[in-house]
């Protein structure tokens, strides 16, 4: 473990190519993903698919390339899959979502910070570079709602807001203390047709797809007039590897960019599904835990600071997204 009377605050910053990388929790929504797409730009040897007992990669992803245990809550797991693979990027994406944090905040804590712990130290000793998810959960109640800068007062509310406050300072501390490369973005809730989410309170906005394709009535679980920023996976998936490509001498911040690309309510998501499904039914059926953490979160996030220091866009909006999103479920279930 480090011992910081040896260590001086004026540290080298260690910056290198991505060449091999981890990713922790390559089963999850998001790693599923982005383990696939990483091993489509950087070769399918080249990344290597971390997973817990009971969660193993399955089809492509453990066909394609390398898969090992890593267990993020076990730092010598972590040290012994990037030293076997010469790892020098690791995207930590091990994490318990919102509504799941809260009815379970030990374990919440023990994934989001004590493995963010276990990582960031693997990294300093390793000198690896690492990629570690924030949220929109990280604002509470007195954040400005609308237009949320990227610099202002966060104080989250929820378990799952305290691990990504704390995560994100941990990070700018590893790196202004030891050099440690690290970056993040603070995600939206994100919507996709692959690896369904777990837990969280943005959730509805991918169950309404799956509903609206089989011809189910939605019981919404948030109520209307709710606004909360919403994102395409594949422009997530992008952000997630331009912030870690992105020119180092232009970043101001690190950890974490504000991105944002469309923000709704669950009204206006289901009349854009109705223009494609026009039979589509939603019925309202409040869940007092998600709609409390909900009402605690921002409306929609400023992501300037993300365009202008690297330069992010996002290529999709709430309806190109529901033409993708309805297309791929009607492949995905024959319908
Ligand atoms: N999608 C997450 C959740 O709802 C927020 O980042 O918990």
């Amino acid at each position: 473990m480090s011992n910081f009377a040896n260590h001086n605050f004026k540290t080298t910053i260690f910056y290198q190519e991505m060449k091999n990388i981890l990713v922790i929790g390559s089963t999850g929504q998001i790693g599923s993903e982005l383990t696939m797409k990483l091993r489509s730009i950087y070769g399918n040897d080249a990344v290597v698919a971390g997973y817990i007992p009971g969660a193993e990669p399955k089809g492509e992803l453990a066909e394609t390339g390398p898969k090992e245990v890593v267990d993020i809550t076990n730092a010598q797991q972590i040290a012994d899959a990037v030293k076997k693979y010469d790892i020098d990027t690791i995207y930590n994406l091990a994490a318990l979502l919102s509504a799941v944090a809260e009815t379970k905040p030990l374990l919440a804590w023990k994934i989001g910070i004590g493995g963010l712990m276990n990582t960031l130290e693997v990294a300093r000793e390793c000198q690896c570079a690492v990629f570690t998810p924030s949220s929109i959960g990280s604002f509470g109640p007195n954040a400005p709602k609308d237009g949320t800068p990227q610099d202002t007062i966060q104080q989250p509310r929820t378990m799952y807001g305290v691990t990504k406050v704390s995560g994100e300072l941990l990070s700018n501390y590893y790196y202004t203390r030891f050099g440690v490369d690290t970056r993040s973005v603070r995600f939206p809730g994100l919507i996709s047709y692959v690896t369904p989410p777990g837990g969280g309170t943005t959730d509805y906005a991918v169950d309404i797809y799956y509903s609206a394709v089989k011809g189910e009535k939605f019981s919404c679980p948030i109520n209307a007039g709710t606004f909360m920023d919403m994102m395409y996976m594949p422009d997530a998936l992008r952000a997630a590897i331009e912030i870690m490509e992105a020119d180092p001498t232009r970043l101001v911040h690190r950890n974490s960019f504000n991105i944002a690309s469309m923000s709704f309510d669950p009204e206006i998501i289901y009349n854009c599904i109705k223009k494609y499904i026009p039979g589509f039914e939603m019925e309202y059926v409040p869940d007092l835990l998600r709609q409390g953490i909900a009402d605690s979160w921002p409306n929609r996030l400023d992501d300037t600071c993300a365009r202008v220091e690297w330069d992010w866009k996002p290529e999709y909006d709430l309806d190109s997204m529901t033409q993708d999103m309805i297309e791929k479920l009607r492949i995905k279930f024959g319908k």
